[in-house]
């Protein structure tokens, strides 16, 4: 991705060195645009060394600054896949809003045509005023993307939101903003649902499994990147991803309800989510006391999201499972896919240490025609992209 990164002037502006050096090193390239302010802040040599790339700004004078015979701004506008803008300024953001521009950084706002992300970054006060507030919606209404400062102890001195958000949080963002998308997944909706269920015993004692959720968050983040609107439904610990709808939920019945609110607006589902497949028959109120003697747990079965889900799909939709199996993978995974009604389902070995909590995996994809050739082994982020290439390819 050819990442253009304007840096207006704020002391957060050392952090978008951090960014630049990170997506630079994921293989996009970086060029930086700093404002004369910005300039005060962090030095054009310092992006340049790390992106690998010139350096623009209001005042060519310097080596790294690019001498420029051409119209510069617009070369700019036209040669970025996407504008970020880190730390996002007061100033800069009432300038675009307000379709002001006296500067390089500010011309090549107002003549892109890619999309502009704002990582906006002042003192709590000055964030939350309504001038300001004002500006966010307005560009948020022109269609330009922001990531919201988190709450912190500011330099300023002051605590409260207003400190720019977490790099990685950023170029996360910019990945989505930026990714390739894939025109059978564009404009669709798609559910995903991740992570292991939790069925209470009591307060404290909680029935589990040892999914974490990565597969499934990982595809909600593909998914979002090909361009889909993603709804997830996430039990677990892992965050939600940026720009992915999510709902948390606990239990496999909470799963189910959420699932079934946003199922009749969906083109489709990957349901990643390790479900139990049973559940305490009563939640007791107060924490379960121990007794002498052999102890039984009476357990009772919880609803096959899956399948409902499929019983209650409308002619287009479209479910794909995902079945971990340690041995006769494919003669399970078919009989599944069969007895749920699903167009396709996932097997993920997971014999020797595959699958839950391993860094690579791979899944075999099975439909109506049989198995096909696996997915990896990759990384999960690597392999839920495979997946959702080879889910596009489907539709044709
Ligand atoms: O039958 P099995 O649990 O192996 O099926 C796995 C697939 O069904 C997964 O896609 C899982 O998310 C889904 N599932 C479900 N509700 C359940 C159990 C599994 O949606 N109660």
């Amino acid at each position: 991705m050819k990442l253009l990164l304007g840096i207006p002037g704020g002391i957060a502006a050392y952090k978008a060195a951090d960014l630049a050096r990170l997506l630079t090193r994921e293989g996009h390239t970086v060029r930086c645009v700093l404002t004369e302010a910005g300039s005060r802040f962090i030095t054009p040599l310092t992006l340049a060394s790390l992106t690998g790339e010139p350096v623009f700004g209001a005042n060519p004078a310097l080596p790294e600054w690019r001498p420029s015979p051409t119209v510069e701004h617009i070369e700019l506008a036209r040669w970025a896949d996407l504008v970020a803008i880190v730390p996002a300024t007061a100033d800069l953001l009432g300038k675009t809003a307000n379709g002001l521009a006296n500067d390089l950084l500010s011309t090549i706002l107002l003549a892109t045509k890619a999309p502009i992300l704002w990582a906006p970054a002042m003192n709590t006060q000055m964030w939350a005023h309504p001038a300001v507030q004002g500006n966010v919606a307005r560009l948020n209404g022109f269609g330009q993307a922001f990531i919201e400062p988190a709450e912190g102890l500011l330099a300023c001195g002051e605590e409260g939101s207003g400190k720019l958000a977490e790099v990685e949080a950023i170029a996360e963002a910019i990945r989505a903003l930026g990714a390739l998308k894939l025109p059978a997944i564009q404009e669709k909706t798609v559910l995903v649902t991740a992570g292991p269920t939790r069925e209470d015993l009591d307060p404290v004692r909680t029935l589990t499994n040892r999914s974490s959720g990565s597969m499934g968050v990982e595809l909600a983040r593909a998914l979002r990147d090909a361009g889909a609107k993603v709804k997830l439904v996430l039990g677990g610990d892992l965050p939600a991803p940026h720009g992915v709808e999510t709902v948390r939920v606990r239990s496999a019945e909470e799963m189910l309800r959420a699932c079934q609110a946003w199922w009749p607006s969906c083109d489709g589902i990957f349901a990643a989510a390790a479900v139990a497949d049973q559940r305490p028959e009563r939640m007791a109120a107060e924490k379960v006391k121990k007794t002498e003697g052999p102890e039984t747990l009476s357990l009772i079965r919880t609803p096959d999201i899956l399948a409902t889900l499929s019983a209650s799909k409308h002619p287009g939709q479209w479910l794909v499972g995902f079945a971990a199996e340690s041995e006769h993978h494919t003669d399970h995974a078919q009989a599944k896919l069969a007895k749920k009604g699903l167009d396709a389902v996932l097997v993920n070995d997971v014999q020797a240490g595959r699958g839950f909590g391993a860094v690579e995996n791979t899944l075999t994809p099975i439909t109506a025609e049989g198995p096909l050739a696996p997915l990896g082994p990759h990384p999960k982020d690597q392999l839920a992209r495979a997946v959702v290439a080879w889910w596009a390819a489907q539709q044709h």
